[in-house]
């Protein structure tokens, strides 16, 4: 069978969930279309052996194992599948770690922080996953509640402001609860414990040794005030909120990474309003008037953020990239995807870079955006914990 035809059996999208099938006939579809598309893609003899195993096995029990290489196939595919993603050009090269005997929070801990050193590589940045235990009937996988491996606090302070990264106000509040000392005195750039939770166990916090967090002091090659503002980031995002489908199989925690494209952090990270809001701080060191937007102090600003963040990587030799080059190689991705008979999905919104956007060529097109499995699909948030009686309920609502 070659490539094409073996695709063509494929719908373009996922069914729509039929609510009449039971659970086990929905995983024998999804089943059935992965190994095929496994076989297919992969020019392998014919599937119906396999496929008639895969059935057995879940006529018996509900679920089935993939084997190793379904299991490297099936996470690189979903990364091949993330619309969001402009890094996708090489979803090939994805490392897959495979841990799926591992369901204790401890033991996710640990192989979470080893995944760490592994992808960060002295600053060479592996694209890596760690795959842990999957959903089986009446036996749940393992989850990770930390948003990213490594994320740093953000403190609520007592005059109602915030310290540190306001995304992370509630995982540091989680934290908190669960009795993390946090930073003494609270700093802006405190990494947090990662939590970890265990099929029917008690959320655990797990403290990230810090000689598996690379970060870099961020410097601007022309400013030497810039260096002063202390502001810095950590080298790799390794997303751990995500669950992992692959034919029906769910893997709750499988953090995954690649390396940063610099607008995340220049634009985003440190740049938002509701993050670290460092435009204002920035346009007044360059001697920008703030009194009005026309001056463009925020696209100043937001520049030089920029290049102080790929400076700062680069001087570190650590792996980044700019969204100019992303783009180019995004379209290289798109193109060649379309070679080998395949619509590449994406979403305009997350594709195009959110500085420069219209110097880039990801903007001048649209695309065709649908959601097929495998995947990677965002965990709801963690539940805020129920308060016991006397307790203040400021965390339920
Ligand atoms: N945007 C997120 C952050 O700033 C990271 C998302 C994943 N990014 C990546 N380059 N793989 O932390």
């Amino acid at each position: 069978m070659n490539l094409r035809q073996g695709l063509a059996v494929l719908p373009a999208r996922r069914p729509a969930v039929d609510h009449d099938a039971s659970p086990v006939g929905a995983l024998l579809v999804s089943a059935e279309q992965f190994i095929t598309q496994f076989y297919g893609e992969n020019l392998l003899r014919s599937p119906d052996r396999r496929l008639r195993q895969v059935r057995r096995e879940i006529e018996a029990s509900g679920t089935y194992w993939h084997t190793p290489d379904e299991l490297t196939f099936g996470a690189r595919v979903a990364w091949r599948n993330s619309s969001r993603c402009i890094g996708r050009l090489y979803w090939r090269s994805l490392r897959v770690r495979d841990r799926r005997e591992v369901t204790a929070a401890p033991d996710v801990a640990a192989e979470s922080v080893r995944h760490l050193h592994q992808a960060t590589n002295a600053g060479r940045i592996r694209p890596m996953i760690t795959v842990f235990a999957p959903d089986a009937p009446g036996r749940p996988g393992p989850r990770i509640l930390s948003s990213q491996l490594v994320r740093y606090a953000g403190y609520q302070t007592a005059g109602g402001g915030l310290t540190g990264d306001p995304a992370n106000a509630d995982l540091t509040r989680l934290a908190r609860e669960l009795g993390w000392p946090g930073g003494q005195p609270p700093g802006r750039f405190d990494v947090l414990p990662m939590l970890v939770q265990a099929a029917g166990a008690p959320v655990t916090r797990h403290d990230v040794p810090a000689d598996a967090v690379l970060e870099v002091a961020i410097e601007h090659p022309e400013f030497p005030w810039f260096a002063d503002l202390g502001l810095r980031w950590y080298a790799v995002p390794v997303i751990s909120d995500m669950y992992l489908e692959i034919g029906g199989v769910r893997y709750p925690a499988a953090p995954f990474n690649g390396w940063y494209m610099c607008t995340e952090i220049g634009s985003r990270d440190l740049g938002d309003a509701g993050r670290y809001d460092q435009l204002p701080v920035i346009a007044a060191h360059m001697g920008l008037s703030l009194a009005s937007d026309r001056n463009l102090w925020k696209d100043k600003a937001m520049t030089e953020l920029n290049v102080a963040v790929l400076h700062s990587f680069s001087r570190e030799g650590v792996t980044i990239t700019d969204h100019h080059t992303e783009s180019v190689r995004f379209l290289q991705h798109v193109e060649r995807e379309e070679r080998h008979g395949r619509a590449c999905p994406a979403d305009w919104t997350w594709i195009v870079p959110p500085a420069t956007s219209s110097a880039t060529p990801v903007f001048h097109r649209y695309y065709q955006d649908f959601d097929q499995a495998p995947n990677y699909y965002r965990h709801p948030a963690p539940a805020p914990r129920k308060p016991v009686d006397g307790e203040p309920h400021e965390y339920v609502d």
